[in-house]
């Protein structure tokens, strides 16, 4: 397939467009330089002139706590740059995905989210990922949207990079316990993308890694090479701009239907990056 990719400079765009190459897809990644979603004229000239048969949306403003004091900012990039692509698709007939999160969830029912569940955000960043889900349903029918979270992978700021740095120099670890959820690979997201676009199967979707874990259980699992002491604490105990959903856990039924196969448990995607870094050095 032809596949277009937004915000291909960042974390989980970078992994996709290696996933979509090495699967012979023609791709197109253009990073924030090359295309700025929140540019109507420059969008519509670039699907134009690239015609591509889908457009992977990965571009966002991802500053969780930032986004609290810059809410403008927050909206602008994940609603209306979002708006943009999704009017974009609409006019010349192209489907897209949408990457979303589990941050527009209040998590308060304490059992894994379906994606029909009813959304409530608690931070400007939830609020302003939901006003880009509503865009995309509003304007397209061809379309998924995929739900994920806590990321982490090659090419970007995220925790596992920061905690194993961290337990590597020997410093000492406090880390939330109450906060629960599920860690996700971009690596094995870009996978789950990859094998959705071929499936024709529109629809809203969660697609995170298995299983279920709190901050402070996946802190010690990536630092356990290392004798370094990681204490539990309470959200309470590290205030922090945004409120986080306590239990916001993906339940991803739907997924494992639609792509016939399971996904990889958190423990096992973590191992794999973990190696990864170990053989390439990645800092
Ligand atoms: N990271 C997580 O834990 C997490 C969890 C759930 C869902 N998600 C979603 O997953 C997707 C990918 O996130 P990520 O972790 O890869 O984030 P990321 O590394 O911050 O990547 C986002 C990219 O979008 C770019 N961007 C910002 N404004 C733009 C604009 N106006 N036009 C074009 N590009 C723009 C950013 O460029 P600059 O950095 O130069 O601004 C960055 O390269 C996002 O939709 C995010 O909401 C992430």
């Amino acid at each position: 397939m032809k596949v277009l990719i937004t915000g291909a400079g960042g974390m989980l765009g970078k992994a996709l467009t290696s996933c979509l190459e090495s699967r012979d897809h023609q791709v197109k990644g253009l990073p924030k330089e090359e295309l700025d979603v929140t540019n109507y004229a420059q969008v519509i000239e670039t699907l134009d002139a690239e015609r591509p048969e889908i457009v992977i949306h990965a571009a966002a403003y991802t500053k969780v706590d930032q986004a609290e004091s810059e809410p403008d900012l927050a909206y602008l990039i994940n609603g209306y740059g979002t708006e943009n692509i999704a009017v974009g698709c609409n006019k010349l007939g192209i489907p897209m995905v949408y990457v979303s999160t589990d941050y527009v969830f209040d998590g308060e029912q304490n059992r894994p989210y379906h994606p029909w569940d009813q959304t409530r955000p608690l931070s400007i960043y939830g609020k302003s990922k939901l006003a880009g889900e509503r865009a995309v349903l509003h304007h397209l029918n061809h379309f998924y949207i995929v739900r994920t979270s806590w990321l982490y992978g090659p090419h970007g700021r995220n925790f596992v990079d920061t905690i194993h740095q961290m337990a590597k120099d020997g410093k000492p670890l406090r880390v939330v316990s109450d906060q629960f959820g599920t860690p996700t690979c971009t690596l094995t997201l870009s996978e789950t993308i990859s094998d959705l676009i071929l499936t024709g199967r529109w629809g809203v979707y969660h697609g995170t890694d298995g299983g279920v874990t709190n901050w402070f259980e996946f802190a010690r699992a990536i630092a356990s090479d290392f004798k370094v002491s990681v204490t539990p604490i309470e959200t309470k105990d590290m205030p922090r701009p945004a409120t986080r959903p306590k239990y916001s856990v993906l339940d991803k039924t739907t997924l494992v239907h639609t792509l016939g196969r399971e996904v990889v448990p958190w423990q096992e995607a973590l191992a794999m990056y973990l190696e990864l870094k170990r053989d390439r050095q990645l800092a």
